[in-house]
């Protein structure tokens, strides 16, 4: 069922110089089967890291969560792989269960499948297809035939045998990545481009992580809403990069932007000096640096307190010092 990979020659349109943003489409599946009888279908598709589609697999119907997302695809042409994928749901989940025994399978398992393409930096497009079972490679398409990965073993080796025998699926496969595919990226990439290519200025602030160990502090820098997701955040003493730098996972925002944070482990005495630097494209050469215990916002701080103070004892100066010449006096 599982197969292929290639190149497919098309029109000058691939990237240009300059081209910022997603240049891969490719649907994931998750599908966990708990028994014999129950299974959870969970279909979605991607635009390098943007999710534009969902699929309701009770309803077996797709959930476009861009305005743009069905791309330059006719209703008609929309139809037509939405009928596709409602027939693939159904048999994919008939043939599991059904040779289910054959591979000595055992529930619960959970099968995850990723097949898209790709445009290719010297022009052209590329198209893939992989499967994995739980969470370990399991085949791909190699040249147009499936190809069993190392780690599947025996039952790889078996599918892949199989998928011959499946003459009208493969067929069906690489129309999808090699024909269907390169067009609908393409369409999709320039339906979107407003949104795809869109800058967000991401918003950075301070703070002091749990304490790694005595004498020690964790400083955190927090960088928050930006787009696209290329970014460079590295804690810093005047120009030279701290390599103890330990950089979080780029971790997703309800709006589609980005959040990352960046911490650094220090001795309490050496956090003075210290800034976060945030280099990102929508920043346009202009990087944000924050330094930690701020010279402006401590200072701030301290004439806050110090001139109220000092006002004080001042008052109580003069004060008592009138008193004590009029005891003087008196
Ligand atoms: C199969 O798994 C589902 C979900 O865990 C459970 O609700 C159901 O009772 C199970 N059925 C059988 C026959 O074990």
């Amino acid at each position: 069922m599982l197969l292929l990979l290639l190149a497919v020659l098309f029109h000058d349109g691939g990237s240009e110089d300059g081209f910022q943003g997603p240049t891969s489409f490719y649907l994931i599946q998750i599908t966990s089967f708990a028994n014999s009888t129950w299974a959870n279908f969970q279909g979605s598709g991607w635009l390098g890291d943007v999710q534009i589609h969902g699929w309701n697999s009770d309803s077996e119907t797709p959930i476009f969560l861009k305005p743009w997302s069905k791309g330059n695809f006719s209703d008609e042409e929309v139809s037509e792989m939405v009928e596709i994928f409602q027939l693939y749901q159904t048999g994919f989940l008939r043939e599991v269960r059904e040779f289910a025994d054959q591979f000595q399978m055992e529930y619960p398992f959970e099968v995850q499948a990723t097949g898209g393409c790709e445009l290719r930096p010297e022009g052209g497009t590329k198209s893939f297809l992989r499967g994995a079972l739980g969470g370990v490679n399991f085949a791909s398409a190699q040249n147009r035939s499936c190809a069993p990965a190392p780690e599947g073993g025996w039952r790889a080796k078996k599918f892949c045998d199989l998928a011959k025998q499946y003459q009208g699926i493969r067929e069906a496969i690489e129309k999808l990545l090699l024909k269907d595919c390169p067009r609908y990226l393409l369409g999709v990439l320039d339906a979107g481009k407003a949104d795809l290519q869109r800058q967000e200025k991401p918003v950075a602030w301070l703070s002091s992580g749990p304490s790694p160990g005595p004498g020690h502090l964790l400083l955190v820098c927090h960088v928050s809403g930006f787009y696209p997701k290329p970014m460079w955040v590295m804690w810093m003493r005047g120009e030279n990069e701290q390599r103890g730098t330990h950089r979080g996972d780029v971790l997703p925002n309800a709006d589609g932007t980005w959040y990352l944070r960046v911490t650094l482990d220090v001795a309490t005495g050496e956090a003075a000096g210290l800034s976060c630097r945030v280099k990102h494209s929508s920043l346009g050469g202009e990087d944000i640096v924050l330094y930690w215990g701020h010279p402006i916002s401590t200072g701030l701080i301290s004439l806050a307190i110090i001139v109220p103070a000092s006002l004080l004892l001042i008052g109580l100066a003069l004060r008592f010092m009138r008193r004590w010449s009029y005891n003087g006096i008196l």
